[in-house]
């Protein structure tokens, strides 16, 4: 097969490290006039356009964009993909919420031409938002995750998901046992796992609706793929504290649960982790386990307010990912939860610097997943995954860019603050346009 070399002219930026606060420049590559070169997929040259234009061989096709940003693409570290039709669902917290509406729509699942219809429409959702990579929870049924991978692998992203695993607490319809729990796990993980770009999560979906033999089984499955992933809930709300602690009445605390089966890990995603004592916040820094800020959700649902800076406490830092939680979450914009992120964080006394939030939503999220040097950054070697922002897609923001010109962080603060799909101008997988809002 032959290589196509292709170009994208615009403006750049990407980070290289985390940012240390406001005004670190050092952290990021921002290019005003660049140029990235793409081949089979992957990104192989980016810099000055006048240094990387004569490099190109004759012919390449350059696609320009004047005014827009170009970023790597958004990375959803926790999202529900059979919950698209539960996103907007009046009036109750978690419990009541996963009964009255949750429970409902993921039982529609069993059906596999519903599951295709359903994991189409979320990866469009996705990609019209910028999130090029996201780490999704499927149903109980195995045919969910099946349905999602296929999709994804047509698209040509990057996904990692899991079919739930729960077998107590939820109706019959929506319920598995140890048996079958790990037997479909594991067929799935044959089947997806490192499939192309597809990886795998274990998913107990939380403490509520496994026995203690099923979370058993998920750290067995853990240790025998040990590159698989983990992603379950933790500490979400109060009435669901009380009930882990009333159903293991053995364990220390709700982070115990998981921690005495052996799911916490450097590749465990803890959705929420808003109501952690020192202790908890001991043991998932001392295992490099992730805690998953997930603000939409977080306020839609009344759970709480994440306490962002004692979480990270430099003594203890636990790492913290962000993520939409749709459909707990009222977002698929990465954008906008970042929007609430720095809203939480004010009601708390504390800041989001708009270079961290950004670095949160690419290369912060994809270190989290130990996938640094493919995606949720614009270096040589990386999947070229971009998203191409409008900072001025609305009459506010062109008004309120007037005031900014040419001020980076400023620029991206409009952006996480005003801009939601909107602003998105163009999404890109393996050097492929998936997305153009003026065709749309
Ligand atoms: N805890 C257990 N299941 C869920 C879910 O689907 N959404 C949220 N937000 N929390 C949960
Ligand atoms: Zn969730």
């Amino acid at each position: 097969a032959q290589m196509q070399t292709v170009g994208i002219r615009g403006r750049f930026f990407s980070f290289i490290r985390a940012p240390k606060g406001p005004g670190d420049s050092g952290s990021y590559l921002y290019l005003r006039d660049g140029m990235l070169v793409i081949q089979d997929g992957r990104i192989v040259a980016i810099g000055p356009t006048n240094e990387v234009e004569g490099t190109l061989p004759p012919g390449t096709i350059v696609t320009h964009y004047e005014r827009e940003l170009i970023l790597p693409g958004f990375i959803d570290t926790h999202i529900h993909f059979p919950q698209t039709q539960v996103i907007a669902s009046y009036g109750t917290q978690l419990l009541d919420w996963l009964t009255r509406y949750t429970f409902v729509e993921e039982q529609k699942y069993y059906d596999p031409a519903h599951c295709t219809r359903q994991a189409a429409f979320f990866l469009d959702e996705l990609l019209r938002n910028g999130t090029t990579t996201a780490v999704a929870y499927g149903s109980v049924h195995p045919q969910s995750v099946d349905a999602f991978f296929t999709e994804s692998e047509e698209r040509g992203t990057c996904m990692i998901a899991g079919k739930v695993m729960m077998n107590r607490n939820a109706p019959l319809g929506l319920t598995d046992t140890v048996e079958t729990s790990y037997a479909d796990s594991k067929t799935l993980i044959e089947r997806w796992h490192k499939r192309g770009r597809q990886r795998y999560a274990v998913t107990p979906r939380f403490a509520i609706t496994s026995t203690q033999a099923q979370l058993e089984a998920a750290g067995a499955l853990l240790r025998e793929f040990p590159d698989v992933y983990m992603q379950t809930h933790l500490s979400e709300n109060l009435d669901e504290i009380a009930f882990v602690q009333s159903l293991f009445p053995d364990s220390k605390n709700y982070t115990d649960v998981y921690d005495r089966v052996g799911l916490l890990g450097p590749r465990s995603l803890f959705g929420h982790c808003i109501h952690l004592n020192e202790e908890e916040l001991q043991r998932m820094a001392d295992t490099s386990s992730v805690a998953v800020f997930c603000p939409t959700s977080n306020l839609f649902i009344g759970s709480g307010l994440f306490d962002m800076a004692s979480t990270e406490k430099s003594k203890r830092p636990v790492r913290v990912g962000l993520g939409t939680d749709v459909g707990g979450g009222t977002s698929y914009s990465m954008l906008q939860t970042a929007a609430e992120a720095y809203k939480v964080l004010q009601l708390k006394g504390q800041n989001l610097p708009p270079a961290t939030a950004f670095y949160m939503m690419t290369r912060g999220n994809a270190d989290l997943l130990s996938m640094g040097g493919e995606i949720g950054s614009l270096e040589c070697g990386c999947f070229a995954d971009f998203v191409v922002l409008d900072s001025k897609a609305t009459p506010a923001m062109l008004h309120r860019m007037e005031t900014i010109g040419d001020m980076i962080e400023e620029e991206l603060f409009v952006l996480m603050t005003l801009g939601d799909d909107r602003a998105v101008r163009a999404t890109y997988v393996q050097g492929r346009k998936l997305h153009d809002r003026n065709l749309a």
